[in-house]
């Protein structure tokens, strides 16, 4: 792309942390809805990805993960979608294993890190307990002196997060994410599935380019023509740009998490290519 056809482009921001740290909690505060209330247990099972408008226009994007596998299993096949990574710790318990294990993910791909240190609302939250525990890990917080971002929050009162969100905004800004919106799509399979009344359901994150109706796809082994795409609210939608996370209906089989996709000219050269692989 020429730097001219560079456009600015919302952020992707994964939310991580130990189990029940309130990763989905936050996020449903940040779209207002429910989704933990549908989830079985309040376990997370899969990959949310979420598209966030704030009200000054500004938007975000957003990877709710299940624990951190599938943040590894993204990575271990080459996928780098984040470019922010939230780490959620509850101020009410201590850093986590998953907690290290998501620092670490974090630091293996080089994305920049905020802490939420949540459930500050809690009678036994000790904030400070985590922050001097982040410390022993060489992880300076900005409070205590250091140049990481961390705020404290309560994904169930709210009291914090519009500083957290300005927090990531911040962050995006310093690393001036743009993308061309103006040429074929290309992205990452978020996760893929086998619906009984509508066939393979993929969610995917379209990175560049513009993924529309009708175009190739091309994911993995799979492919097909977009015969319907809808956002994650599921609505139908026509057409997405750089950093919209979407599900697209039409492929011929469930592609992994994080299989690249791209569309090509005409859908011979894509059925040829997918049964190569
Ligand atoms: P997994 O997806 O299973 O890893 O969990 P999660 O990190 O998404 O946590 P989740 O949002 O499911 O929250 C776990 C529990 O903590 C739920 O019962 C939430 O209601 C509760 N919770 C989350 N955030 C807060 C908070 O800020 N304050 C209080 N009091 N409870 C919270
Ligand atoms: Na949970
Ligand atoms: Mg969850």
């Amino acid at each position: 792309d020429a730097p001219e056809d560079l456009k600015p482009r919302a952020p992707i921001v994964t939310v991580m942390g130990h189990v029940d740290h309130g990763k989905t909690s936050l996020l449903d505060y940040i779209r207002q809805e429910n989704v933990i209330a549908g989830e079985s247990g309040g376990i997370t099972q899969h990959i949310g990805a979420y598209g966030v408008t704030l009200e000054d226009g500004q938007k975000i994007t957003f990877l709710d993960t299940p624990g951190h596998e599938a943040f590894t299993a993204m990575r271990a096949r080459g996928a780098q979608v984040t470019d922010i990574a939230i780490i959620v710790v509850a101020a009410d318990d201590d850093i986590m294993p998953q907690t290290k294990e998501a620092i670490s993910h974090a630091q293996a791909a080089n994305v920049p890190i905020i802490f939420a240190i949540n459930k500050i609302d809690r009678p036994t939250a000790n904030p400070d307990k985590i922050k001097e525990g982040l410390a022993s890990m060489n992880l300076l917080v900005e409070d205590w002196g250091g140049k990481i971002q961390s705020h404290d929050i309560s994904a169930k009162t709210g009291q914090g997060i519009n500083e957290l969100l300005e927090k990531v905004l911040l962050e995006a800004e310093l690393l001036e994410l743009k993308a061309n919106p103006d040429r074929l799509a290309t992205g990452t399979v978020v996760e893929a599935f086998l619906d009984k009344g509508r066939g393979y359901v993929s969610t995917i994150l379209v990175q560049t380019g513009t993924l529309k109706i009708g175009d190739y796809v091309l994911a993995g082994t799979c492919s097909g023509k977009v015969k319907a795409m809808q956002d994650e609210r599921g609505k139908n939608i026509k057409k997405a740009g750089p950093a919209t996370p979407i599900s697209i209906l039409g492929l011929d089989g469930a592609p992994q998490a994080g299989d690249r996709f791209n569309v090509l000219d005409d859908e011979r050269e894509a059925k040829q290519i997918a049964t190569k692989r």
